[in-house]
């Protein structure tokens, strides 16, 4: 091997002339009679190669045999293209190099798929073969993305005084949400590890001994079903701060993001980001995670379907809608589409009105007076050529189904531009959701945040009332991070572990040592998590968690790569001392 003086990317008309080594993969060969083009590849970028017979006569046998993927070693000249051959699409494009010698280095197979067209091939295969996928920029600029992503956060919390410190991986298993996975152990037969879903209870912790800000860049596993977002063992990054209320988490995880999106994709945020209760944000977005890079705010048209002669709304909670915008020209089909999806959120189905020509027409019109419509057009500042959706059941149906249109409309209408990035943080949430099959509250965030000052009286008679000072930061609707500020009273944390149907024995079985330790004096503390692989898929402009996790899990759960999980030897069962049922 020739070791090299420069990368594939980096030569241009300065170096003309002088003799360089380059290392690297065909990326593409061309014959043309007696002279062979092949372009180079290494992941800064890519070299056009020029070998010519007559200083080959032997070798050049092997050049034109050379094929996508073999790992060559070459010296050579820099030479200054004529103006007629630049190629203005390569860093490279102005330069070429005239080999003198070359090695191969590794012939390669025959490729299972064409690298150069990432839907040539299924993801599951894709996925199969995951070190070759790898090669392709579009992933090399992802995973170059996520290595800023690194720097800018440890760059900003280390000079703003964050400690990184590393907590356990092997942890006692703790309810926390998700379903654990567990680690058997051999010494202790019988008994498990957890791998963490958090490291939530050892950075509050690390309060209570005093490292008032901590961080860490962490793995968190959670057997749970997976979505596009959603990965079974995914990073986070993790803070805690102590003697702080929420505007000191705010005020120092905006500079964060801001930080980050400055330094990684030279986009400046707003300051402040602008907030909205969890309350707001489903009653106008129908999300806990508002997109609100586009408008169509859900709006309370009851007191309008009531005046009308729809009677299929007038027993029921809440009837909501918005208005799209030239939206008139939705095909029935279409339509059908929208209200086959509203039912998988449980909406009985998808009214709409359209306004054509100065009055409504198609779907429910019918049951409108004309002074009703006169009414609602001009509350609505419905235009010609809009569509009205509504959507009548309990409020909560309401908002969440029509939720789900406002996003697939959005993507419909390409409104959703990746490029703007709207940050709004979620504030108020709810401390319990009730769990109506088991007939029992569940924390809503965990069971370490705190509920509100003023809420405290409600644990005692109206918990479901109880609101908390848990906050998620959205962004162009992913959760992006989600955090609160905490208990730090033993009394208070108690109160909660049993109104979650927890006895005390349990609590102390479970938490126990949290809760020991809150009482060894424990400042006021509290704190957030960002989903990292999340933040890294917006900066990276991609839809899917995959991209930008170099080896990540299909949504079953399953590395195609080295095909785990996977069985293990009887023997090592043994050492274990587990046993297979069946
Ligand atoms: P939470 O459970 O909200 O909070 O998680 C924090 C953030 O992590 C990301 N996230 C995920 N990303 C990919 N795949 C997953 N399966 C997944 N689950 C969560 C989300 C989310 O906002 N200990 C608390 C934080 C705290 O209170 O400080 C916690 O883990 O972006």
């Amino acid at each position: 091997m020739f070791k090299r003086t420069h990368t594939c990317g980096e030569l241009d008309r300065s170096f003309v002339d002088e003799i360089v080594k380059l290392n690297g993969w065909v990326n593409t060969v061309r014959l043309h009679g007696k002279i062979v083009f092949v372009d180079l590849r290494d992941r800064y970028g890519k070299t056009q190669l020029v070998f010519d017979e007559n200083s080959f006569s032997e070798d050049f046998g092997k050049i034109k045999k050379l094929s996508i993927e073999d790992v060559i070693s070459i010296k050579g000249f820099v030479n200054n293209r004529d103006d007629s051959s630049i190629n203005p699409d390569m860093k490279t494009g102005n330069i070429e190099i005239i080999v003198s010698e070359f090695i191969i280095l590794n012939e390669s197979s025959p490729l299972p798929f064409v690298l150069s067209d990432r839907s040539s091939a299924e993801e599951q295969f894709r996925l199969k073969y995951r070190y070759l996928e790898l090669r392709i920029e579009e992933l090399q600029k992802n995973l170059m993305f996520r290595h800023d992503t690194y720097q800018a956060t440890r760059d900003y919390l280390s000079k703003n005084n964050f400690l990184e410190i590393e907590t356990p991986i092997l942890m006692k298993s703790t309810p926390e949400g998700a379903r654990d996975y567990l680690v058997p152990s051999r010494l202790h037969h019988g008994k498990f590890y957890a791998l963490p879903q958090s490291p939530q209870i050892y950075k509050q912790i690390l309060m209570i001994s005093g490292y008032d800000r901590y961080f860490q860049i962490v793995k968190c596993f959670r057997d749970e079903d997976l979505r596009a977002d959603r990965q079974p063992e995914f990073t986070q990054i993790d803070i805690e701060m102590s003697f702080v209320d929420e505007e000191d988490i705010f005020s120092n995880m905006e500079d964060l993001t801001r930080a980050i999106f400055s330094t990684v994709k030279g986009i400046e945020l707003p300051n402040p980001f602008p907030r909205i209760t969890y309350r707001d944000a489903m009653e106008l977005y129908g999300s806990d995670k508002p997109d609100t890079r586009y408008d169509m705010k859900l709006i309370d048209l009851k007191l309008f379907t009531d005046k009308s002669e729809f009677n299929a709304f007038s027993s029921v909670e809440s009837v909501r809608g918005f208005v799209v915008k030239t939206g008139a020209k939705y095909s029935r089909k279409f339509i059908d589409e929208l209200t086959e999806e509203l039912k998988k959120h449980k909406a009985k189905g998808l009214a709409w009105i359209k306004y054509q020509e100065g009055k409504f027409i198609g779907g429910i019109s019918k049951f409108f007076s004309e002074s009703l419509q006169v009414e609602i057009v001009e509350y609505l500042k419905i235009n010609d050529g809009d569509i009205l959706f509504m959507v009548g059941d309990s409020n909560d149906i309401v908002c969440k189904s029509l939720g789900k249109l406002r996003n697939l409309i959005a993507e419909k209408e390409g409104l959703a531009n990746k490029n703007n990035y709207k940050p709004i943080w979620v504030t108020e949430f709810p401390m319990f959701d009730y769990d109506e099959e088991n007939k029992r509250f569940i924390a809503m965030h965990h069971p370490f945040t705190a509920p509100r000052e003023e809420d405290i009286d409600k644990l005692d008679n109206s918990p479901a009332m109880a609101l908390s000072r848990g906050y998620d930061l959205t962004m162009n609707g992913h959760e992006i991070a989600g955090g609160s500020i905490r208990i730090h009273s033993p009394k208070i944390q108690k109160k909660i572990f049993s109104l979650l149907g927890l006895s005390h024995e349990q609590a102390v079985e479970k938490f126990g040592f949290l809760v020991e330790a809150l009482q060894y004096g424990a400042p006021p503390h509290g704190g957030i998590a960002f989903g990292f692989d999340r933040l890294v898929m917006l900066l990276a402009g991609t839809e899917n968690i995959r991209d930008v996790i170099a080896f990540p899990k299909t949504t079953s759960a399953t590395s195609l790569m080295d095909e785990s999980p996977n069985y293990v030897d009887g023997s090592q069962l043994d050492e274990l001392g587990l046993s297979l049922k069946g």
